[in-house]
This record gives structure tokens, sequence and C-alpha cells, in this order.
């Protein structure tokens, strides 16, 4: 319980002073997406490193409640350095990991919102390889 609560202030903490909060001027891959259940939004931006296909920088931003903006600020730090193929793996059980909490069902939304905005982002790099 105790340990619970650290969490939920790590959270807060981070959702307070976010890290790669901004933008970039030109991105590679961009998407933009709204929580349709409260209008909260998230913008992620890549810019990738060519010839490695690696995230040389990540960016975010967007408005929403403490889970999303955190859980934003994190993924954004956790995929540069990354490659693409790496990147499409990061999974819900990654961002649970990230953010070191397990939100109530009706807050998962809240926390899945910027690995939606990163999975529609590299449907960009799919099609655009395609
Ligand atoms: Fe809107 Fe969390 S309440 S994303």
């Amino acid at each position: 319980m105790i340990e619970d609560q650290l969490y939920r202030q790590a959270i807060l903490e981070v959702a307070k002073n976010p890290k790669n909060r901004g933008e970039i001027e030109r991105p590679d891959l961009e998407a933009r997406l709204v929580n349709p259940l409260c209008g909260d939004e998230i913008k992620l931006q890549l810019k990738i490193q060519h010839p490695t296909s690696k995230i040389e920088e990540a960016m975010f931003s967007g408005n929403g409640c403490a889970i999303s903006q955190a859980s934003a600020s994190l993924l954004a730090e956790y995929v540069v350095g990354k490659s693409i193929d790496e990147v499409e793996k990061v999974n819900s059980s990654d961002i649970l990991e990230l953010i070191g909490i397990n939100p109530t069902p009706a807050r998962l939304k809240c926390a899945f919102l910027s690995l939606d905005t990163l999975r529609e982002a590299l449907k960009d790099d799919a099609e655009g390889q395609g």
C-alpha cells in the first residue's frame, strides 16, 4: 500500500516536471490521439536517425490527467536510442512497468493513450515503407 502511494507520488512528480515535453521542428513520424472518454490528448513526435533507424529524439505534447501525461513522458524517454523494431514491440505491460502502478480499469485508457499514439505514429512509418 505504501509502495503504491510512493509510485503515485512519483507519477505526480513526472506529470509536474515531464521530460521530453515539447515539439520537434521536422519530425519523421508523428501522431495525435484523443481519449474520447475525456477529451485528453497526446501528440507524439519522433525523429529517426538514418541509416540506423534508431529513434534519435522523441517529444510529446498535449494535455490531460497525470497518468496520461506521465506515461507519455516516460514512454518518450524510454524509446530514445531504440530501433523502430524494438519500439514496435513495446506493449501494455511495458507501459505499466514504466509507470510503476496498476491503474484501476477505468484509468487504463489514460495509461495506454501514449502507447496508442506511439502505434499510430509507427503506422505512418510502415505505410511510408510500403
Ligand atoms: Fe483523460 Fe486520463 S482522464 S486520459
